[in-house]
């Protein structure tokens, strides 16, 4: 898929330096290697049972990898739901990129994939990730606990 500024394109084994930098920009406690290793494979999985997953963000021109943004299928309340997901290096943040991502995303899966509906979880509080679900035109469904944390639920479709 491919944006105004960004290429988003399927994630390999060989992004897992690239996404533990993204990462490792705004995790606290820091993500180790390993941590990195178990989510790119998860991903990977992912990718390889459904045909899509959590793309790899990639700035134009420069190449470079700067986060993802796709869909996790999961289940939340007893429903398997495909969750709109994206995360970008810290030095990318506040210049739209995870909406142009995201709106990309939302438009493939709605149309492309020709799913109902999608999700948003986020963790209640994450006010830049609740407003990138906003201008992505999705509502707020319901406040859920997951994992003993409380997360908002946006949907739209
Ligand atoms: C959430 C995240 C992906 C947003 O990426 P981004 O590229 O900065 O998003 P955009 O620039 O497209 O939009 C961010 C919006 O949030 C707003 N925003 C940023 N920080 C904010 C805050 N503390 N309070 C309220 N709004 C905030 C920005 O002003 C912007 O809105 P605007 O266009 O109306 O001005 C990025 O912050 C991130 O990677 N965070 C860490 C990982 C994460 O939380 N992922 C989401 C998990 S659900």
């Amino acid at each position: 898929m491919e944006t105004e500024r960004l290429v988003l394109r399927p994630m390999k084994a060989e992004d897992i330096d690239a996404m533990l930098d993204v990462f490792t920009s705004f995790t606290e406690p820091r993500f180790t290697r390993s941590q990195m290793l178990q989510w790119v494979h998860r991903n990977l999985d992912h990718q390889a049972r459904h045909g899509y997953g959590l793309f790899a963000v990639i700035l134009k021109g420069e190449g470079l990898l700067i986060g993802d943004c796709g869909l996790e299928w999961m289940e939340v309340d007893g429903v398997p739901v495909a969750e709109l997901g994206y995360d970008l290096a810290r030095s990318y943040w506040n210049q739209g990129y995870a909406t142009e991502a995201a709106t990309a995303v939302r438009d493939y899966t709605l149309r492309s994939l020709g799913l109902p509906d999608i999700v948003s979880l986020i963790q209640v509080g994450n006010l830049a990730s609740r407003r990138v679900a906003e201008k992505l035109g999705m509502r707020l469904l319901d406040e859920i606990v997951r994992y003993s944390r409380p997360y908002w639920k946006y949907g739209i479709g």
